[in-house]
């Protein structure tokens, strides 16, 4: 058996522990403190009001991860990828961080489960099928479209930039969440009119988007379930990241 083989397997099997660090960096604002300036363990732990030698070994568990990286003086520093943890960074992936570490944690676990009942993770853990749950939890609604549009921003702009709209008038983004990648789409291409459709915890956030891209007077918003409808007579459906989400009698 190649040492590859078993490093790779080691590092399957112990993920959890880089994604807990990554979340408690990130929910705690590590990344934020340390953006501009080292500081010390001291100076962190009454900043983030945790335990200092508890808080010095998540820092040096960091440290490891290439989040950040302990100088000789003991102080600590981000790093240009920690960097994308802090909130004010231009990639943040800080929500990503979030939602993995905090609200999808508890799914998967509930995953063998799942897979031996045939009922989802999501209801095994006590709420609904799908994306239902965030209706009643603006805050974890708040997390997940957040994350979502900072992954979407990773590719929104090559894919408005390079795919032909030009014969297009109305362009409907089904399950658009936040509207990150219509809203990029719009700016783009002038001529264009959208729709965005989603479920009405998205449509609450997908308002500044708009607003803040300038292009609020071309997009309506739509509320709406998919399974039931989509709005008629567009030039162009998107769906971006909805099918994976369910099973082939579900998406066909
Ligand atoms: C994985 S997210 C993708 C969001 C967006 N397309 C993107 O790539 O950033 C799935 C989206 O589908 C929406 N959705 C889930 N079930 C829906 C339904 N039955 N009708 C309309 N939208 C739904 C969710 O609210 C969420 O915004």
């Amino acid at each position: 058996m190649s040492g590859a083989a078993i490093a790779r397997l080691v590092d399957i099997i112990s993920a959890s522990w880089m994604c807990q660090a990554a979340y408690a960096a990130a929910e705690l604002g590590i990344p934020d403190l340390l953006d501009g300036a080292s500081r010390s363990v001291d100076d962190l732990a009454r900043t983030t009001r945790c335990d200092r030698a508890s808080l010095f070994r998540l820092l040096r568990a960091l440290a490891a991860l290439d989040i950040c990286i302990e100088n000789a003086d003991g102080s600590f520093a981000v790093t240009e990828m920690g960097r994308l943890l802090a909130t004010r960074s231009e990639c943040s992936l800080r929500s990503w961080a979030l939602w993995a570490g905090n609200y999808q944690w508890q799914v998967w676990g509930r995953l063998l489960a799942s897979v031996q009942s045939g009922r989802t993770a999501r209801q095994l853990a006590g709420g609904d099928r799908g994306f239902v749950h965030l209706e009643a939890d603006a805050t974890a609604a708040a997390v997940f479209h957040e994350t979502m549009a900072q992954l979407t921003r990773l590719v929104s702009l090559q894919v408005a930039r390079d795919y032909d709209f030009a014969p297009a008038q109305h362009v409907v983004d089904v399950g658009g969440g936040h509207g990150e990648l219509l809203a990029n789409i719009l700016s783009a291409h002038e001529h264009l009119h959208g729709t965005l459709y989603d479920r009405p915890h998205a449509l609450k956030g997908a308002e500044a988007q708009f607003r803040r891209s300038k292009v609020a007077q071309r997009c309506t918003l739509l509320a709406g379930d998919f399974f039931q409808a989509v709005p008629p007579a567009a030039d162009i459906y998107i769906l971006k990241s909805i099918l994976h989400d369910w099973d082939d009698h579900a998406s066909v």
